[in-house]
């Protein structure tokens, strides 16, 4: 195997605007988590790391809607949501929030970096105001017509239908998403990010990654640099980041934008999560030098953050745009090895959406049912490469015939025949072209299968690796072992010792994507210990949201450097114990399908 690399994990952090649903962790959560156990099991060191992302205007809006605070909002959902991730197993070293006096810290500390090196300027813009109330308008809350594609649903921000980033100012017919007005534009004085001053660098380390990025994320990221404008980073905003120069930092008024400091999360989480293992360095090892490596996973939305104005600002800090300058305090940082990002699950054919209530949230559908057949669905049918449809009977469909029938159905009929007859794992005779050819073909997935991981491709890796569950299955049903019960009990357990190795590699070859189910398989199979760890919730401390003194807040963390899982076909052990197996993966009835549309009819109104 090659050297021992460092793999930092950045995983998009989810607004505590809401509960999260499979929309979302489509996009961020299950391949960020399917990469990383996948890099822990080859050996090498991976921080996976994110949080909540909890400043900004739609935060502060519905918290005003609510009659909460912004606070309070926030903690109630950073829980639900970290108890939802736990939920799905996703292995995060740490996650944490964006509201921590570390991550305070760490954001101003790029900020004065930025200031200082020349890439960041203060200027008068246009701000909207809200006629009626006279306060400051959020962008996300104006909406009108993009002026880029014509859609009409653009927000003040972002366009979702071309992806373009905009200023309220520019829309077509702007309108207040709260009450349907008209805004007022008046002056107002911010803080710009000078990302013409990174267009050449950008370009040049873009181009660099050309056949190494999925090709839709590095096309989308080149056409940003046709249009590079200076970008507002600050906000006429009570609820963020105060901003750390004299006379900005005490205007309650003004705060660092929310994109602005959640990317920084990053970082910040990590130097957080360095502290908490008694090694306040460890994070250098992931963000500097030469065998520093950082894959950063969202869903298409967040593109532009991650491959245009994150790298700005990382190079920015560095003293490595137009302008120059000198490295700050923390040293020189890395630039993303690669932007991994999805595109859009819909939902039934249509868009998902919390307030229309066309929506399937993580918590509801872990209630009635498991997490690795969401899992499953998620990345064999999910949205890798394009926009793809969730459908309830599509889901049943792959449960009952891709977990159940088949990779269940392999541990189950194995592992039965096996603890019946011999009450362990038995020895094999001498091998015949056949027992040899398909164990050499489970051994050659590894490969296969890495290959594909290594490349993002996680859709082909789990196709890899269920191709060789229907070998096994192939070969059992070939070699039929309980017809040899009484002509060759001595072949038969040479068949059911080569069907239990096949079942073992599987099972590691799963791992990434069915932690849950290969932990079951592991210790059926008689294993010990912990094969793939799971992630945990634990408590920590720091001061929350500016306030005053230290407050507990739940955070997710995990021990997975001392499982046993590795990436290779390990030699099962004759004569180990076996009991009767469980079943892995329960059988969905048709109905479910019915039950589940009527359900989201009802929700939608
Ligand atoms: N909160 C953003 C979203 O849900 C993602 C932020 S990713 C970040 O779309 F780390 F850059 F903040
Ligand atoms: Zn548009």
């Amino acid at each position: 195997m090659s050297s021992k690399r460092h793999i930092l994990t950045a995983v998009a952090w989810p607004y505590t605007n809401g509960p999260r649903h499979i929309g979302h962790v489509s996009g961020f959560g299950v391949p960020s988590d399917v990469f990383s156990r996948f890099q822990r099991m080859r050996g090498h060191d991976v921080l996976m790391v994110s949080g909540t992302d909890e400043h900004g205007t739609p935060i502060q809006v519905l918290a005003d809607q609510e009659g909460v605070s912004a606070r309070e909002l926030a903690d109630r959902y950073n829980r639900i949501i970290v108890e939802d991730l736990v939920a799905l197993g996703l292995s995060y070293d740490l996650f944490t929030r964006t509201t921590t006096g570390n991550h305070y810290a760490v954001v101003q500390e790029l900020f004065r970096g930025l200031y200082d090196n020349g890439y960041i300027f203060a200027r008068t813009t246009k701000g909207a105001v809200s006629p009626s109330t006279g306060r400051t308008l959020p962008d996300r809350y104006i909406e009108g017509t993009c002026p880029i594609c014509g859609y009409d649903g653009a927000r003040g921000d972002q366009c979702d239908n071309c992806g373009n980033q905009l200023d309220p100012v520019d829309l077509i017919g702007p309108r207040s998403r709260i009450n349907g007005e008209a805004p007022d534009f008046v002056d107002t004085e911010h803080f710009m990010l000078d990302l013409p001053a990174f267009a050449e660098v950008l370009g040049t380390w873009m181009r660099s990654k050309s056949g190494q990025w999925r090709p839709n994320v590095l096309k989308f990221s080149l056409n940003l640099l046709d249009d590079l404008q200076p970008r507002a980073i600050s906000r006429d905003l009570d609820w963020g980041v105060p901003i750390p120069l004299e006379g900005w930092s005490d205007q309650a008024n003004k705060r660092l934008y929310v994109w602005f400091d959640a990317v920084i999360g990053y970082l910040s989480a990590a130097v957080e999560w360095a502290r908490r293992t008694g090694d306040p360095e460890a994070w250098r090892r992931y963000w500097q030098g030469g065998d520093a490596e950082s894959y950063y996973f969202m869903g298409k939305d967040n593109i532009v953050f991650h491959s245009e104005i994150w790298p700005a600002m990382l190079l920015g800090y560095n003293g490595e745009g137009d302008r120059g300058g000198d490295a700050g305090a923390l040293g020189r940082m890395n630039l993303p090895t690669e932007v991994v990002s999805s595109e859009f699950l819909t939902m039934e054919g249509r868009k998902f959406s919390s307030s229309r209530r066309v929506v399937i949230y993580v918590r509801d559908f872990l209630e009635r049912y498991s997490a690795d057949p969401l899992r499953y669905y998620i990345i064999a049918a999910g949205p890798e490469t394009q926009d793809t449809d969730f459908t309830w009977a599509e889901f049943v469909r792959r449960n009952n015939d891709e977990l159940v029938a088949a990779w269940g159905n392999l541990v189950n009929r194995s592992l039965n025949m096996a603890a019946k007859n011999f009450g362990e794992i038995p020895e094999a005779g001498e091998l015949t072209d056949e027992d040899r050819a398909v164990l050499e073909g489970s051994r050659a997935a590894f490969a296969a299968v890495a290959e594909h991981l290594e490349s993002s491709r996680f859709k082909a890796g789990l196709q890899e690796a269920m191709r060789t569950v229907a070998e096994a299955n192939k070969y059992i049903s070939d070699q039929a072992p309980w017809a040899l019960k009484k002509t060759d009990p001595e072949r038969m357990k040479t068949v059911l010792h080569v069907a239990l190795q096949l079942v073992d590699d599987a099972k590691t070859l799963l791992t990434p994507f069915l932690p849950e189910s290969s932990n079951k398989v592991h210790a059926m199979l008689g294993g010990t210990g912990q094969w793939s760890g799971m992630p945990r919730i634990d408590t920590a401390r720091d001061s929350i949201g500016g306030e005053e003194g230290t407050s507990e807040y739940p955070v997710i963390t995990g021990d997975y450097g001392d499982d046993e899982a590795v990436w290779e076909s390990r030699p099962i052990r004759p004569g180990t114990p076996l009991s009767k197996p469980e079943p892995l993966f329960a059988k969905l009835d048709q109905s479910v399908v019915d039950e589940e549309l009527a359900r989201l009819e009802a929700e939608a109104g």
